[in-house]
């Protein structure tokens, strides 16, 4: 199938699942332009409902592959003037772009075990951010991220362009208040033999260092305005400071997260 018209119908679904986060929660599908994004989704067995191309522009063996991969109804060819109407990058569009289904939104998604290493955030409100947490859990081998309250879309654009493709690789899971937190940390701690819930502040607690993050670990990082919240913090064990020396209040969220990801790796690959 060729499509040459931007306003045929199905361009005109994945322009609107691009702009509007209701449209993607109720259709549940989401828009993925990148060639690696789109093979990691596929490698990593997300449903992909349609994958856009225009011929002469596919040039990378990794997108041929896709194509070749994919059943021949999922992929459609477009004109070039179409894949630049749907592009986030219209002055130099992908080579590919999916339409893919979100998939269940369910704790269970994330592994449960002795050493477990999980994110917590509160109201992510950035989709860098979140974005930029996706991919260093990913990197770092993390089991999982959980968002938790009111968040911005995990499945918009800029979030989605910010995991770099990580989205496919790390679980992520909501739960809408820290009720429905405290209930999966209670299902955890009957399933492992210890769980250190740890809070990171900016300021007044125990340095990450002296901390101990070997046993399964849940690292909550607070709202990128508010911090973590009193309710949040009740339901913590423990809270965890990365020291700083110059005049800046706190970190950003997504920096303050991969540090202490990077020490709690970093004290299991001491332990070995
Ligand atoms: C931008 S900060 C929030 C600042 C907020 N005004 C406050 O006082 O908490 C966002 C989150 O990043 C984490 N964070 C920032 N700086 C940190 C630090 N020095 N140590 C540990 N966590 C930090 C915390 O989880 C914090 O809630």
């Amino acid at each position: 199938m060729l499509i040459s018209s931007a306003t045929n119908p199905r361009i005109k679904h994945a322009r609107k699942l691009l702009r509007q986060r209701k449209f993607r929660e109720q259709h549940g599908e989401f828009v993925v332009e990148g060639v690696q994004a789109v093979a990691e989704a596929l490698a990593q067995g997300w449903r992909l409902r349609q994958v856009y191309y225009h011929d002469e522009s596919v040039r990378s063996e990794k997108a041929l592959q896709v194509l070749d991969e994919l059943d021949a109804h999922l992929c459609i060819e477009l004109t070039r003037p179409v894949l630049t109407r749907l592009s986030e990058r219209p002055d130099n569009p992908s080579e590919l772009i999916a339409v893919i289904a979100s998939p269940r939104d369910d704790l269970a998604r994330v592994p449960v075990s002795n050493d477990m290493l999980a994110v917590v955030l509160e109201e992510p409100r950035d989709p860098g951010n979140l974005g930029t947490v996706i991919r260093t859990a990913d990197a770092l081998g993390v089991g999982g991220v959980v968002l938790l309250g009111p968040t911005v879309d995990l499945y918009g654009p800029k979030t989605v362009r910010a995991t770099m493709g990580s989205l496919f690789a790390v679980p992520v899971a909501h739960v809408p208040d820290v009720d429905g937190l405290a209930g999966w940390i209670t299902r955890i701690r009957a399933e492992v033999e210890e769980l250190r819930v740890v809070a990171t502040v900016a300021r007044d607690a125990g340095a990450i260092h002296e901390q101990d993050f070997r046993g399964a670990t849940l690292v909550v990082v607070g709202n990128e305005r508010r911090g973590v919240s009193d309710e949040l913090r009740a339901a913590c064990d423990t809270a965890a400071t990365i020291p700083m020396s110059g005049s800046a209040e706190s970190l950003n969220s997504a920096v303050a997260t991969s540090i202490v990801l990077y020490e709690a790796c970093r004290q299991r690959a001491a332990r070995g």
